[in-house]
């Protein structure tokens, strides 16, 4: 069951990265509109669903199977251990931080915060993000309780409203990340506000404003809003949500909605990796000045109920590093060798 839970976490946080990720709004950027089931080749997941379902399914019945939809998806799955980052090793262990800049920078950390915009334009058309490396790198068991997953909302809310559903969520999470764009760029003083007295954001928010109130009281020192960053030896980039200051700590923030609680860090799926991964490219990046080690993930609820403000230390982050190196790695050599076998088509 141990091992259930785990794929499953990885899965419902695969989800959670199109569908109620904050920074959804991203996936608007790129060329066209995708749904975000449409990177899942359909011909290797019929054969890999076939090969799950013998191997592991093949002896329940619908009553058990059930049962453990019901284990899985009733309320707090109470796995208190982070997701045990993979024990196999990257071939190559690229540097999480670059020594030569300082932690603790001197640099003042007043002035606005850095808001690099993603210029797809310039030669980063090629360079693949975070986002697009963690849904392409899924295994199959997390492409298996993915579908799962989907084929249960489907069954509960229909075609149709599945789709308003994921379309909802989808621009709650972009109202949601201008507001706080909005009110961490202004650096207003957010102590005194009362959320439910902000006109100015629209409804939809208002709750996950509430609830994530006061994690916003201990941000400080904001140094980048939406903002890429670039490791230009590893060749991808990332849109970081925020970079601040959390009790003190530097971290690289990342905001998440979600319908459910999600208490642990075990219960935030692949977005450890995420945040590793940005916070890597972040410190390999001459754009910034200043090295981030630590990290935090803060989920938001909609229906105001205080948010989870799930800390990552160096230590976590260093080990979530390594993983994210590997799905790297994974998703280079799926590429490269996607390129040789089409290649002579092209010719
Ligand atoms: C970026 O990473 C590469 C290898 O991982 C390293 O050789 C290079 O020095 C790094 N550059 C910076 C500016 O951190």
């Amino acid at each position: 069951m141990f091992a259930l839970k785990r794929v499953l976490s990885a899965v419902l946080q695969s989800t959670s990265l199109c569908v109620s990720h904050f920074s959804a709004c991203h996936c608007l950027k790129t060329s066209r509109k995708r749904s975000p089931y449409s990177s899942v080749d359909s011909e290797r997941y019929s054969s890999l669903v076939k090969s799950v379902m013998s191997s592991r399914v093949s002896s329940q019945t619908p009553e058990t199977l059930q049962a453990e939809d019901d284990h899985i998806y009733g309320p707090v799955v109470k796995a208190q251990t982070p997701t045990r980052p993979e024990v196999r090793g990257p071939k190559t262990l690229h540097p999480f931080l670059n020594c030569e800049e300082t932690v603790e920078t001197e640099e003042p950390e007043s002035g606005p915060p850095a808001r690099i915009s993603l210029n797809r334009g310039q030669g980063r058309s090629f360079v693949p993000s975070v986002t697009r490396i963690l849904q392409q790198t899924l295994s199959p068991e997390q492409i298996f309780y993915l579908e799962r997953w989907k084929r249960r909302m489907i069954a509960e809310l229909g075609e149709e409203g599945f789709k308003e559903h994921s379309q909802n969520l989808f621009r709650q999470g972009k109202l949601l990340h201008s507001a706080l764009e909005d009110i961490l760029t202004s650096g207003a003083a957010w102590k005194n506000r009362d959320p439910s007295e902000t006109p100015e954001y629209p409804p939809e928010v208002r709750g996950y404003l509430e609830s994530i109130s006061h994690i916003l009281e201990d941000v400080s020192a904001v140094r980048a809003i939406e903002s890429t960053v670039q490791h230009a030896t590893l060749n991808y980039l990332g849109i970081v949500d925020c970079v601040a200051r959390y009790r003190g700590v530097l971290c690289v923030i990342d905001w998440k909605t979600s319908d459910k609680p999600k208490p642990f860090l075990s219960n935030t799926y692949d977005n450890p990796v995420q945040v590793a991964a940005y916070a890597g490219a972040l410190n390999n990046d001459s754009n910034y000045k200043y090295q981030v080690e630590n990290g935090l993930i803060v989920v938001a609820y909609k229906d105001g109920s205080p948010a989870h403000a799930h800390q990552l230390s160096s230590e976590l982050m260093s080990e979530y590093w390594k993983t994210w190196l590997l799905r790297l790695e994974e998703f280079t050599e799926k590429r490269a060798s996607h390129a040789s076998s089409t290649l002579p088509e092209k010719r």
